[in-house]
Order: structure tokens, then sequence, then C-alpha cells
């Protein structure tokens, strides 16, 4: 039985599994009331209710270039912004195409303009957010006829940032599953997208209730929102699709105000750790404020992140998924002619008065290294690490220490050197 060869990525699709990890912006007139982007849903508020938010949305605190210099602090290489969501409001200037949108609000400027620069100056790709459910249309249930119109607007919509806003990282669409029977005129909606921006990626969330499902061949990339990725098995596909995990950093997209139920930075970096382990990126959110402000426990969980990547030698990016068997939530990448051995759940090494945690030291087993180990260190503090192997290299044991007393990195690697 012959096996289906597995495509390879094109340039921009392999460019944007390296970037590895970005940052998601939730941001609009609903972050005023600090109950999420779907406050206008839930508390059925008319859409002339709604629209007088604009009357107060000044942005403020809206530093798109502070911003921009958390997101490469912390180890993003790409932010994905909301240039409109569900509830039809622009963050851009939509050039004639309505008078709701930011130029015509309190702000009185091109939110997005000032995002796409901050982002380039930072070296950050910038990737566009665009609804395409839309509450001001009723999108989701009006007639064929006014379906069609809306999708006019939605073309003609993202077109207006497709020209006007320089080179685009991505468009990241999100809502056709809000309308499932739909011909949503893909075709159209993305050969405008490859006429004008014929590198950027367009991904479609395809949300939680179909994550990883593939779509429209324009597609680069399958979506997994708010659940780890599993690997796909692409032999056969008629092109290879990048993997993206988008998560928030509490229960809410939009800012949510009474949400304490925040991510640790040990929980961050372990499903970073996880998207990456079947090369998947990890996409995290944060919503700024009424004002335009990163919160302060999100900003300090940014940078947490950015320190363990910088500790851990940035292999987070570009190395590669490598299929072994090891125990646990453990796994190896492949890069640079090393294998990197990702280990989960170890404790600290310390008087038992005083540390906490034990277990989860020890001997780990690795089947299926394609080479035999000459030499194996941890990358975080350059440390030795001792290990045994078979013959034929086909089962390998690590001796995992524990962190000294002081440090706990929440996933160690141990780069291993393979014989020449
Ligand atoms: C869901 C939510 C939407 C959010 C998106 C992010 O589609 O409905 O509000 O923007 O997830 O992926």
């Amino acid at each position: 039985m012959s096996i289906s060869p597995v495509p390879q990525p094109l340039p921009r699709i392999a460019r944007f599994e390296r970037y590895g990890f970005g940052l998601f912006l939730h941001w609009g007139l609903y972050s005023l009331l600090g109950q999420g982007e779907w406050v206008q849903h839930f508390r059925q508020m008319s859409v002339s209710e709604y629209e007088r938010l604009a009357e107060d949305f000044r942005a403020k605190e809206f530093d798109a270039a502070a911003i921009a210099r958390l997101a490469r602090e912390a180890g993003a290489r790409y932010v994905v912004f909301t240039t409109r969501h569900h509830d039809g409001f622009s963050l851009y200037d939509t050039r004639g195409l309505s008078d709701f949108d930011a130029p015509h609000s309190a702000a009185g400027r091109d939110l997005v303009a000032e995002f796409v620069e901050a982002c380039r100056s930072e070296g950050l790709s910038p990737f566009l957010y665009h609804t395409t459910l839309d509450w001001r249309w009723n999108s989701a249930d009006c007639d064929e006829r006014q379906f069609n119109d809306y999708l006019d607007y939605v073309n003609a919509s993202v077109e207006i940032l497709c020209r006007n806003y320089g080179e685009i990282g991505g468009l990241w669409f999100d809502g056709n599953w809000s309308r499932k029977q739909a011909d949503w005129q893909e075709d159209r909606l993305y050969a405008m997208i490859r006429k004008h921006q014929p590198e950027a990626m367009i991904i479609n969330n395809t949300g939680m209730g179909a994550r990883g499902r593939t779509g429209h061949p324009e597609l680069d990339s399958t979506t997994f929102e708010q659940d780890l990725p599993v690997a796909p098995n692409r032999a056969g596909w008629p092109k290879y699709l990048a993997g993206e995990m988008c998560e928030t950093m509490n229960g809410h997209w939009g800012v949510g105000n009474e949400d304490f139920r925040f991510k640790s930075p040990a929980e961050v970096i372990e499903h970073l750790c996880a998207c990456r382990r079947i090369g998947a990126n990890y996409l995290l959110n944060v919503g700024p404020t009424a004002s335009g402000r990163i919160p302060d426990y999100e900003a300090a969980v940014l940078r947490l992140a950015g320190q363990w990547i910088q500790r851990t030698g940035r292999v987070i990016y570009d190395a590669r998924p490598l299929e072994t068997g090891c125990v646990g939530r453990d796994f190896v990448l492949q890069g640079d002619g090393a294998y990197y051995y990702f280990a989960f759940d170890l404790s600290r090494r310390g008087d038992a008065h005083v540390v906490t945690r034990g277990g989860g030291n020890g001997l780990r087993p690795v089947e299926g290294l394609p080479r035999r180990i000459r030499a194996a260190r941890w990358i975080d503090n350059g440390e030795t690490a001792r290990f045994a192997q078979s013959p034929d290299a086909a089962l390998f044991v690590l001796h995992c220490l524990g962190y000294d007393y002081g440090s706990d990195l929440v996933v160690r690697v141990a780069e291993l050197i393979p014989e020449d």
C-alpha cells in the first residue's frame, strides 16, 4: 500500500510556523463596559443604544508602540488585532463605508494604522482580525439578498485593509460558524486578498465546535480555539496547513473586569510548549482596558513568558516536531543538528523542610531517537545532563535532575547532541 506524501509548506506558511508565538488583542467599544466582547448580545442592547458608546471611546491610553514593545519582550513574533468585531465597530478608517468607526468616534483616529506601524517598528508581523458575524447587519439570520449585500460590505471593508496599511502578515477571520449552510463567497474574498497581499496568511477561525477542521483551499492554517491542538495527519493533503491554537488569559477575549480566573505563567509556558510539540502556533489573548492599556497582570505574564523563552534558547521558534516515545507530557523537537528534550513536572532539589514539591525527577526514557547521543546539557544553565542509551539508540534514558533551589522553569529543555 503506497503511503500518501506529506505536502511541503508554502514559504508564507513555513514562515508563520516559525513565528511560533503570537499576541491576540481584543479591543473595541465593548471594552468600555468591561464584560467581554459579546456584551451587546448578552445584555440585548439595541444597535442605537450600543453605538452611543462611540461617544466615550477615547483610546486615551492606547499606545500601540508600547504594546508592540511588550509583545516583543514577551517573545511574540506576530500580533493579531481586532479591526472589527461582531458589534460592527471598525478600529480603522472605513473611508466612507460607514461612520461607525474609530475616526468618527471620540478617539478620532485610525487605530489600525497606529497598530501596524508599531508592529513594524518592533519587527513584528501585523495580523488583522476581521469579523464575518455582524450584529448591525443581523448577518447570522438576515435573508439571502441582505446576506449577499453584507458580503459585499465585508469584501469592501477587507479590501480597505488590504490596500491602505502596507504589507500585512495575515487576515484572521472569525464568524463563518454563525451561518453554517451559507455560501460565504470565500473564492471572491480570498482572491481579492491574494491580489493585494499575496504573502499574507489567510486564517478563518472554525470555532470551538470544529477545532482543527480544514476548509477552503486558500486557507493557510487550521485553528484550535480554547483548547490544545492535536497533530494532524497531513499525508495526502493537497496543501500543507499550519496549525494555531488561540486562548484567553482568563475566560474573556474582550476585557472582563470581574473575571479573576486568570491562567498562571506556568500554564502559559506549558501551553506554549504543548503547541510547539506538534509545530502549532500559540496565540495568547489580552483584552486591553477601556482606555486601551494592557492590564498589569497580563503584562506581567507576557514578560515572564518572554523571560522563559530567552532562558530556553529560543528553541521554541525554529525546532520542529520529532516522532518519539516519551513519558507523560515530555516530547522531543529537532533542529540545528540537535534534539531538544522538553521535561515537564520536574521538582526542585533541596532540603525536605523547604521544598514543597517532591517527585518528578529521575530517569526518563525516550524511544525512537534517530541517532546516538554524544553529549547532553540543560539549556537554561549549561549543566551537563547524564544519560544512557542502547547501542542502536532505540532506547535513550535521560537523567532529569530537578531544579536547583531558587529556580523552577516549569518546563526544562535539554539539548541532546548526536554523534557525528
Ligand atoms: C469566538 C468568539 C469571538 C472571539 C473569537 C476569538 O469566535 O465568538 O468573540 O473573537 O472566538 O477566536
